[in-house]
């Protein structure tokens, strides 16, 4: 590597500063800026918009190429051939596994699927109409009063455990949620079946009925789950090692995770698309929406388009606009009308000045909440989908930054724009 630097001249007699440039695999350089601090000079940038919060090698995305890469793969190859096993391990440990890691890996993750059964009381405290995402972030921090026995931070093997619970038991407690919001029974885990098929056995089975898991179904879900696993340092990924840097229970940080991928500008937007593609309603109304979409004094936007780092195709959109064909005509769902609107808006959009300079392109969630839907899971549990794919990202994350040997408690600055000092003000004499 190049010994690369850039100046920082702070124009006050000071001099320039001398700060290495370091070079990533691939992406843009990084100027290190980590000893600013010792000249007593700090930068400022909201949202983290140009700033690298730590190094990586999970996953990477181009958004001009319209590239993801897990560990070097792209998204596209192992959203075609690989089961969410196969993505969980690489993820995990950076290679994909051979046959019997993959053997081993599989059944420890299917030992873990159970929760302690005293779990079950905290649901009862819950309102049955709460959403099951303010339910996932209470439950899955539970999790660090239940399994408090291996959470030594330092320990490779407690790491280790505490990821495999954690794949295990978000999808249990996902179900749970859904069944607990409907007024039926919890389904117990079962480990014959894959982690997918096990989870849609949990969400749609009853006492009296088995649920017979359509594979067609089963792969598309999978597929939303591989989509959805990592993608670099997100807000809610950014959350987790926040949290996890003071050395803080994993389940309680994947918790802390939950509630930042909850919000809407992050999480929460398939639910956005369905709705806004209901709204919709008919082919023939979706000018009228295009143009509010584009309607400065219009607060609307068009849902499920744009993002702040494709400012081309989101590939994960592209796998699953071809996924939703095949689940719809698996289904044969009579009425497709909202895919057939999603389909004439892309086309309409995506020929349309507006979008094309802004660079604005159809994003994942313009498809998956479809695709949920069409499987019948309700559109208040889509953000939960996506937690039970993101929990691996978020826990490779975590363990990424518990062996980093630069790892510090994470403690931005600020830049102070309040009162100067100034003297108490006794209550009768405030104006
Ligand atoms: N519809 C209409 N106009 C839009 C849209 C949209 N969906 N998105 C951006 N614009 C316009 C925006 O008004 C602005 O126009 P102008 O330059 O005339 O002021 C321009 O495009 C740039 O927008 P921005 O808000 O500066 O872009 P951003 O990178 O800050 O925002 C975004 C990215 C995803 C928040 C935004 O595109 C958006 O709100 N999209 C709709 C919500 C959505 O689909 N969110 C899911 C994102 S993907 C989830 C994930 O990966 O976790």
């Amino acid at each position: 590597m190049a010994d690369r630097k850039a100046y920082l001249d702070m124009g006050d007699g000071r001099g320039k500063i001398e700060l290495p440039v370091l070079e990533g695999t691939m992406g843009p350089d990084v100027v290190d800026i980590r000893n600013l601090s010792r000249h007593n000079i700090f930068t400022y940038d909201p949202g983290f918009v140009s700033t690298a919060s730590c190094s990586s090698s999970i996953s990477f995305i181009d958004g001009e190429k319209s590239i993801l890469l897990y560990r070097g793969y792209p998204i596209e190859q192992l959203a075609d051939q690989a089961d969410f096993m196969d993505v969980s391990y690489l993820l995990m440990h950076g290679e994909l596994p051979n046959r019997s890691e993959k053997e081993r890996f599989v059944s420890r993750v299917s030992k873990h699927t159970m929760v302690h059964d005293q779990m079950l009381t905290f649901f009862r405290g819950f309102r049955r109409d709460a959403h099951p995402m303010a339910v996932m972030v209470g439950m899955v921090g539970a999790l660090s009063a239940f399994y408090h026995d291996s959470l030594d931070m330092a320990n490779f093997q407690h790491r280790e455990v505490a990821a495999y619970r954690l794949i295990s038991k978000v999808p249990t407690l996902a179900a749970m949620c859904y069944k607990y919001s409907i007024g039926q029974p919890f389904q117990y885990p079962r480990n014959d079946l894959s982690y997918v098929a096990n989870f849609l056995h949990m969400m749609f089975a009853t006492p009296c009925a088995a649920y017979p898991v359509n594979p067609v179904v089963a792969r598309a879900l999978e597929q939303i789950f591989i989509l959805h696993a990592d993608h670099e340092q997100n807000a809610s990924t950014s959350t987790v090692r926040l949290a996890g840097s003071s050395g803080a229970s994993p389940f309680a940080c994947v918790a802390a995770g939950i509630a930042s991928l909850w919000g809407p500008a992050h999480g929460g937007a398939n639910e956005a698309v369905l709705d806004m593609l209901t709204q919709i309603g008919d082919v023939s109304n979706i000018k009228d929406f295009i143009q509010r979409a584009k309607d400065p004094k219009d607060p609307f936007r068009l849902m499920g388009f744009g993002h702040r780092v494709y400012k081309n195709y989101d590939p994960r959109a592209s796998v699953l606009r071809d996924s939703c064909h095949q689940v719809l005509d698996e289904l044969s769902l009579e009425d497709n009308r909202l895919f057939q609107v999603a389909l004439e808006l892309e086309k309409i959009a995506l020929d349309d000045d507006y979008f094309m300079t802004r660079k604005l392109y159809p994003n994942v969630d313009f498809y998956s909440g479809l695709l949920l839907h069409a499987m019948g899971i309700p559109s208040n549990m889509f953000t939960v989908i996506f937690t039970i794919a993101r929990t691996i990202g978020w826990t490779a994350q975590w363990n990424e930054m518990a062996s980093d040997p630069d790892r510090k408690i994470g403690r931005p600055r600020q830049l102070y724009m309040g009162n100067e000092p100034r003297d108490f003000v006794p209550l009768d004499r405030r104006a």
